[in-house]
């Protein structure tokens, strides 16, 4: 039976128990930048510029070895295009990052999957008009296994298939797809794509798993599973980047969470300390739970309605004043003012 497996120097898989993370980041600063115990990636100075925008100014972050980390941030925060400069997709304008102390940087993304990076996407990119099977057999070729493919001699190369089918069977297996092996992935629903993606991702047996909002559309019938197979990668001793917007399923499955906006990290924290951190509070929770709206019977509005009511006038009278229209009210610089 041949071994596709890593070569030992880049099994650096680490099963921690609960315990174990919880007492890992007992001791962790809750600021952004904060050195951690065991880092695994590390990044520093890495910044993005489209055009005149920043889209990415990270200073400083250091991700944790063997456990979850959420990264969380309002739309435009940067989390995406640090996962692409990250994995090779992208090209930063300055900034280096490094595995276990060797750089990644400036490399293709099968590169960095070769190392043990692999990543998702947010928006899921399946091959709609291979089947389901060989969209996760593409995981071996497209990543890591494209060097022992490149090696092998034509004798050896038909075992070696075998092996790979075998694996991409064994995931589809475990992420329950395998009746669907034979089916095209442009059939799958949104969520199977999902799974579909983290079976390819997995096809390199990882050591860092980058999830771009793996539950974005998913079924939330599905949702619960889909954690479970998350959880069970840390459990597996992979280290987990995750991206998410949803604050219960953040909760419940971060060990640490990284916060970002306009590019930086702003904060960072255990799960259960978010709430009581301004800066989350400010730039995350507070624009993210717009308020309803309340009226008395009378149909005025109260509280912070009310208040809300008063600001828009004020501005609206501020702008006739100042001789401008109507026809814009900015509302979102107004509920940023009065949250
Ligand atoms: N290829 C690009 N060209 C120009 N601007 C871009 C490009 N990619 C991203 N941006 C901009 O960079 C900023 C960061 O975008 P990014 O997609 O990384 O945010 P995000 O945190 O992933 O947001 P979301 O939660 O909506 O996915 C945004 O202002 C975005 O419009
Ligand atoms: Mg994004």
């Amino acid at each position: 039976m041949p071994d596709h497996r890593l070569p030992d120097h880049l099994q650096t898989a680490t099963v921690l128990t609960a315990e174990e993370r919880a007492s890992i980041f007992a001791d962790v600063p809750h600021s952004p930048g904060a050195p951690k115990p065991d880092p695994i990636l590390v990044v520093d100075n890495v910044s993005r510029t489209f055009g005149g925008l920043k889209a990415v100014d990270v200073a400083h972050l250091e991700i944790q070895r063997g456990c979850i980390t959420g990264l969380i941030g309002p739309n435009g925060a940067g989390k995406t295009t640090l996962f692409n400069l990250l994995t090779g997709f992208d090209r930063p304008d300055s900034g280096t990052w490094s595995m276990d102390g060797h750089s990644l940087g400036r490399m293709y993304p099968h590169q960095v999957a070769r190392r043990g990076v692999v990543r998702t996407f947010q928006l899921t990119k399946a091959l709609s008009k291979l089947t389901v099977l060989d969209n996760v057999r593409l995981g071996a070729t497209g990543q890591r296994g494209e060097r022992i493919f490149n090696t092998l001699l034509p004798w050896t190369w038909k075992a070696q298939e075998r092996a790979v089918t075998e694996r991409a069977n064994e995931l589809l297996a475990r992420f329950k797809l395998d009746t669907k092996s034979d089916d095209l992935a442009g059939s799958l629903s949104g969520g199977q794509r999902k799974l579909l993606e983290m079976a390819r991702a997995l096809m390199t047996e990882p050591t860092v798993v980058m999830l771009d909002e793996p539950m974005a559309g998913v079924n939330p019938a599905l949702t619960q599973s889909l954690l479970g197979h998350i959880k069970s990668l840390r459990d597996e001793g992979m280290t987990v980047v995750f991206v998410e917007h949803d604050m219960d399923v953040i909760r419940d499955i971060s060990d640490w969470v990284v916060v970002m906006a306009q590019g930086s990290v702003i904060a960072e924290s255990t799960p259960g300390h978010l709430s009581s951190n301004n800066a989350v509070v400010d730039a995350y929770l507070g624009s993210h739970h717009d308020q309803a709206l309340e009226f008395d019977d009378e149909g005025n509005p109260v509280g912070a309605t009310a208040v809300l009511a008063e600001a828009l006038e004020n501005a609206e009278a501020e702008t006739l004043e100042t001789g401008g229209d109507l026809s814009e009210p900015d509302i979102t610089e107004l509920r940023r003012e009065n949250p």
